[in-house]
């Protein structure tokens, strides 16, 4: 448990690396889903910043582990576990930061869940939760954060999205349900928010190598592995730390898969062939369980590992060369239909 702050201090007020030139001592940084993947590892590189952290996902002895690795860089760590599906667990989040350290500069929205399934395979309890993870997480962080952002005159919501915030897919419906309503959500937060010194900013990540996939709700009966090409999660989290002083809104990671968007506008029956293609081909593949809700509604005790084991090299060159292949032989022969029609 980390100290409380003086408030004389003895700290100077320099711009700190949240880029933010009021608050005084080490910034106070809330990262949800801190216990795995991504969000563990935006805990490591604040905490070897020297901030303060407050770390939140649902299980205590997960986020204990990544609280041992953070004060081991020397940072001051407050745990809370948190539900952010539940309102009222997220605001007791926020007072616990704020009465441990007397202020929030940087949220990080980043705890998610995922499913896969055909929409009608899907139960309706699995495909709630994920949207209340997902999206209504987002919604009481925004609103817990702004509680104490407002008062202060600033602040930064770092909000997690994805590439699924742009494009759809088959079998991610509630995934990509949540995420386009996190981007409509964070862009008018965004236009709200003008002049008043606190800033939002939205983290829009590809295909990235965390335990998410093994995480995920299977309802396929076929087993998953993500699409390639599958990028580091040390970049999303460079991307994170870099985002409270980025001049940007929308900060894509991952660019290659960034490209599929100009298909998706502008040719969206060629979009949708190469995404059922892909998710058919490529993601889901064999005989996988039977219907699996994953870690969606029930938290696993251990923490997760940072990485999820999907980028060794002959694993990426295989599924991609296949995935690339297949992708550029549908999509040529989609366009020369198209423009047969025309
Ligand atoms: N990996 C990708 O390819 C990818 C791509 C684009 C965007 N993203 C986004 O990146 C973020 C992090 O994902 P990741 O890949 O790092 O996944 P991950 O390794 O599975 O980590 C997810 C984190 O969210 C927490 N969490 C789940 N449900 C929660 C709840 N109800 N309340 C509080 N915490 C909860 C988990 O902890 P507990 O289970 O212990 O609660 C865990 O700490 C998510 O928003 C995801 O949508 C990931």
């Amino acid at each position: 448990m980390g100290t409380r702050r003086d408030a004389s201090g003895g700290r100077t007020r320099q711009a700190d690396h949240t880029g933010d030139t009021r608050r005084a001592g080490p910034p106070v940084v809330v990262v949800t889903g801190a216990s795995s993947g991504i969000g563990r590892e935006t805990a490591r590189r604040f905490a070897r910043r020297g901030s303060r952290l407050v770390l939140a996902s649902r299980s205590r002895p997960a986020l204990e582990t990544v609280a041992r690795e953070c004060r081991a860089a020397g940072a001051e760590v407050l745990v809370v576990p948190t539900d952010v599906s539940d309102e009222r667990s997220v605001d007791a989040l926020a007072a616990a930061a704020v009465a441990e350290f007397g202020g929030i500069d940087v949220w990080v929205g980043n705890a998610g869940v995922f499913a896969y399934g055909a929409f009608e395979d899907l139960p309706s309890e699995v495909f709630r939760q994920v949207v209340e993870t997902d999206l209504m997480g987002q919604v009481h962080g925004a609103r817990a954060a702004l509680r104490h952002f407002r008062p202060q005159g600033h602040g930064t919501l770092v909000l997690i999205g994805s590439l699924y915030a742009q494009v759809g897919s088959p079998a991610i419906s509630p995934y990509a349900t949540s995420k386009f309503g996190l981007r409509g959500f964070a862009e008018c937060l965004r236009a709200e928010l003008r002049g008043s010194g606190i800033r939002v900013r939205l983290v829009l990540p590809s295909t990235i190598d965390t335990p998410i996939y093994r995480n995920a709700a299977n309802f396929t009966g076929r087993r998953v592995r993500p699409l390639p090409p599958v990028t580091s999660p040390q970049r999303v989290a460079r991307a994170i730390l870099r985002a409270p002083r980025s001049h940007r809104f929308a900060i894509p990671v991952g660019r290659i898969q960034t490209a599929v968007r100009p298909v998706h506008d502008l040719a969206p029956p060629v979009y949708d062939a190469v995404a059922a293609w892909l998710m058919d081909h490529v993601e889901l593949h064999g005989r996988g369980p039977a219907a699996d809700p994953g870690t969606v509604i029930t938290a696993p005790r251990a923490a997760g590992a940072v990485t999820g084991g999907w980028r060794s090299p002959g694993l990426r060159l295989a599924i991609g060369a296949i995935a690339a292949a297949a992708g550029g032989l549908l999509l040529s022969r989609r366009m020369r239909e198209a423009n047969r029609r025309t």
